[in-house]
């Protein structure tokens, strides 16, 4: 009874995890297991705070590992933030990094053990073209992610976000050598977060799934991905938002975003595109700019993705399986977890949709879209939220 309401498991792929509610106390053996003596510990400030990371640290210690944290990272990480933790890690004389947080923390943690080992400035690994090749790999720290919330799935990708302060641009840092070694997926860890935010961050994890799905391109592996991971946010999302200690559901939404962060090797698409030039000039919600969002994005692209959004209604046992009953559901499933409707509630102001969209269309998520969208497109889409016309 107790392994179907919580399950446990050790999964190979995308990456080593060490799923199953309670497994933070495997986190000293599994540093120890990468040669750390003396990790550095790095997350936000507010999760600082809480007995999480201090029971975290004390258990290191009684480990035998001396570990440090750092937390001077803001909600959307910029690169000085980056820049700090590498001066802390080196400074410590630090030998790995626990990435242990939200998506900000993973991204800012991930980064740091990237830098610690580079002569070249960071933005030199954007992820464009083969930037990536730049990386001296054997200057990677090791990574060990411990994601406290569901829906980033940074804790199992390649890359991190991180806001570039100069050009207030999001922009991806990538290489294949980011992939933390070893995860320690907890649900446990997430019981307390509060309802608006476990809706926020499940609704990215159910973007990911969808863009991915509907991204162009050949990649079955992760469509199948894809299409279990919206099928778990469909079951287990609204439950875990109504009642944050339903194990099951905080379980379910684990795997779920580790699932949405695997697929979108694949690609993603306009969601993303829109989103991340609000999140880094607004510092709005990246989970609940995606909600908001993904409705809009839907219609823009009925034309060239009807078929596949049929086949997700089908496997989502929709009453009515079409594009149309899929938006529906969409709509409906956002109302019910509280998401906004309207982009102004992000603070989205109607005198700056020209630069927005201009960002919005140079993001790199932008290529993944099925429906190529240009400035213009991406003006009508933010037009269109703030309207809140689908
Ligand atoms: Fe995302």
């Amino acid at each position: 009874m107790s392994t179907m309401t919580s399950p446990v498991g050790n999964w190979n792929y995308p990456t080593k995890v060490r799923f199953g509610a309670g497994r933070i106390k495997e986190l000293p053996r599994v540093c120890e297991s990468l040669g750390m003596k003396k990790p550095l510990l790095v997350t936000d400030p507010g999760l600082a705070k809480l007995p999480m990371i201090a029971a975290a640290v004390e258990s290191l210690k009684s480990g035998g590992l001396a570990a440090a944290v750092f937390s001077d990272i803001k909600p959307n990480p910029v690169g000085r933030n980056v820049e700090d933790g590498v001066a802390a890690y080196k400074k410590g004389g630090h030998d790995g990094v626990i990435a242990f947080g939200g998506g900000s923390a993973l991204d800012a943690g991930k980064a740091v053990a990237l830098m610690v080992g580079q002569s070249r400035p960071m933005w030199d690994f954007e992820d464009v073209g083969d930037n990536w090749t730049r990386v001296n790999e054997k200057g990677i720290a090791g990574v060990v992610s411990v994601p406290t919330t569901s829906g980033t799935g940074s804790e199992v990708g390649r890359a991190s976000v991180i806001t570039d302060e100069a050009s207030h641009t999001k922009k991806i840092i990538f290489h294949p050598g980011m992939m933390p070694a070893i995860v320690i997926a907890d649900p446990e860890l997430t019981v307390g977060l509060p309802p608006h935010i476990t809706a926020a961050t499940g609704m990215d994890a159910f973007a990911h799934c969808l863009e991915a799905f509907c991204a162009p391109g050949f990649h079955p592996l992760a469509d199948g991905i894809a299409l279990e991971g919206m099928r778990l946010v469909k079951d287990y999302l609204p439950r875990a938002t109504r009642d944050g200690k339903d194990m099951e559901a905080r379980s379910n939404m684990m795997a779920a975003a580790a699932m949405g962060a695997t697929a979108f090797q694949k690609g993603l698409g306009a969601i993303h595109s829109l989103s991340h030039p609000v999140g880094a000039i607004y510092d709005a919600h990246h989970g609940l700019a995606n909600a908001v969002f993904m409705p809009y994005v839907l219609a823009y692209n009925k034309k060239a993705i009807s078929e596949r959004i049929a086949a997700v209604g089908r496997y989502l046992g929709l009453a009515k399986p079409g594009f149309e009953g899929f938006l529906q559901w969409v709509l409906d499933l956002r109302r019910d977890l509280k998401i906004p409707h309207n982009c102004r509630d992000l603070g989205v102001e109607e005198g700056r949709l020209d630069e927005l969209a201009k960002m919005a269309a140079a993001d790199p998520t932008a290529g993944g879209n099925p429906v190529p969208a240009d400035v213009a497109a991406m003006k009508k889409l933010y037009q269109a939220a703030l309207a809140g016309t689908v």
